[in-house]
């Protein structure tokens, strides 16, 4: 079996910030969910996290996951470092299984990389492997010393290393596969005899190599997956990455965008072929959106279900169904509980809450529809306002098919506009208007022929 190990416990200092460095998001998501989504797709069973600086926030946020949590003790009371991390799981290593130590803070690391790490180590019967990386700077990383036949030797620390290691540039990701049995029997033997007074897990390596243990070391393809996340530059250079890899996958899928650098799509999105998306469009949370769709510039849209042939501009989408063949915007808000038949027209700063349009109905400019049941072929003019709250409680109308709600007409709320039923521009409707009937509520027109010359106002001329 394989299990993680995954460290979350240290306190992100240069991050400064309130929330801890795990929960920080990148494309929406906390950096954690991703290394947690690696480790699951790379057949690990279990996973264990480390957890130490607001560790109940940490907790609470993966309440839902199936993962086990042990917590380090944090202060200047107690040790420090990631050996003395990984002791904390000791309880939890089975010795026949493999161990994956991985960083919290370590979100672009792919699956198809932890599995290849478990691949060689198995295919090799090593006891100990480290993943490594060849990196341009190698500042602040620990470095992998291998002997004349290329073998590993062990891995020093920056702060520990001599200026001849300093100028090695295959550098210690800090991600490893270990042998169960040995790693808790190494792991009892480290001690903070270091430059930093810290407990090492880079030390087992060097113990397993002295017991005449098998160690190895496996070298990424992609260096860009081992990069943490110490400071706010960093994590906006991560969600960089990983926007073009989310970004790329749908373009690989069939999907147009037109700038993927300026195109915030989160990872479970999925999006149905030959959809052009323009930017500035931020597709938000478990949003499924058609075939053949247009999301336009600035688009908002947040965990909602778009048809297909969709086109949508300059609008924002929260919780939503649209059906196919829609066409929505400029500046339009569909707020949560919204849903539009297929082949309707939301125009220019109309809002819609809590409210079904059958199909074929419009809805062109300057309205709001707010808990309100509307059917089929519908024509609700500009301006029209659905008044749905008293002062103290929110109550539906019903709009049924076919009728025609006048420009700049009030439905108070509850109110039954009937099959063909006709409201005259300028209404403000509280009693339900009969099927095919034509309801005028307004004060009459009254005409004063020749007023503005009585009043003398004509004189000024
Ligand atoms: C570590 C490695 C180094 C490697 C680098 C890769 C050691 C001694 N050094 O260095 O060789 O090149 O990672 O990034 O392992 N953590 C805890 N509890 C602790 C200390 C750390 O949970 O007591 C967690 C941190 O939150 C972080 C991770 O472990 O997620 C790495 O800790 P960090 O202090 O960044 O390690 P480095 O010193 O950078
Ligand atoms: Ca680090």
């Amino acid at each position: 079996m394989n299990i993680s190990i995954i460290l979350a416990a240290g306190e992100g200092t240069r991050m400064k910030s309130k929330i801890p460095k795990v929960l920080h998001r990148i494309c929406g998501r906390p950096m954690l969910e991703y290394v947690l989504r690696a480790s699951n797709k790379a057949n690990i069973e279990k996973n264990c996290v480390i957890v130490g600086h607001l560790a109940d926030m940490v907790k609470d946020e993966f309440k839902d996951w199936d993962i086990a949590f042990r917590t380090q003790p944090m202060g200047e009371e107690y040790p420090y470092g990631t050996g003395y991390a990984v002791m904390q799981a000791m309880d939890y290593i089975e010795d026949n299984s493999n161990v994956v130590i991985l960083y919290g803070d370590t979100p672009l690391i792919r699956d198809e990389t932890i599995k290849k790490l478990i691949d060689y180590h198995e295919e090799n019967n090593y006891d100990g492997t480290v993943l490594t990386a060849h990196l341009e700077d190698p500042t602040g990383y620990g470095r992998i010393i291998r002997d004349q036949k290329g073998h590993i030797l062990k891995i020093v620390e920056h702060k520990d290393a001599t200026e001849e290691e300093l100028n090695i540039k295959e550098i210690n990701s800090g991600i490893y596969c270990f042998k169960g049995k040995d790693l808790k029997d190494a792991l009892g033997k480290i001690t903070n005899d270091n430059a930093q007074g810290e407990y090492y897990i880079t030390d087992v390596i060097t113990i397993l190599k002295e017991e005449g243990k098998r160690v190895g070391a496996y070298v990424i393809e992609d260096s860009n997956e081992i990069h943490g996340v110490n400071s706010r530059v960093q994590l906006a250079f991560c969600e960089r990455i990983m926007r073009n890899r989310i970004n790329y996958r749908h373009m690989e899928n069939g999907v147009t965008i037109i700038n993927p650098e300026n195109t915030y799509i989160e990872p479970d999105v999925i999006i149905g072929k030959d959809s052009i998306i323009y930017p500035g469009a931020i597709i938000a949370g478990r949003t499924i959106i058609g075939e053949d769709c247009i999301i336009g510039e600035n688009c908002r849209i947040e965990n909602s279900k778009i048809g297909k042939g969709v086109k949508i501009y300059s609008s924002t989408i929260t919780e939503s169904t649209v059906d196919d063949g829609c066409t929505i915007g400029p500046y339009a808000h569909l707020r949560p509980n919204s849903h539009l038949g297929k082949n309707i027209r939301i125009g220019n700063f109309v809002e819609v809450k809590n409210s079904t349009i059958g199909d074929n109905s419009k809805a062109g400019h300057l309205a709001y529809i707010g808990d309100a049941d509307v059917g089929k072929n519908v024509n609700i003019g500009c301006g029209v306002v659905f008044v749905n709250y008293n002062g103290r409680f929110k109550s539906r109308s019903l709009v049924e098919d076919n009728a025609f709600i006048g420009s700049n007409a009030n439905l108070v709320a509850p109110v039954v506009v009937k099959k063909w039923g006709y409201v005259a521009a300028g209404s403000t409707i509280t009693e339900d208007v009969g099927e095919g009937c034509l309801s005028i509520a307004r004060a009459k027109q009254v005409n004063k022929d020749g007023w503005a010359e009585r009043k003398g106002l004509k004189e000024r001329e």
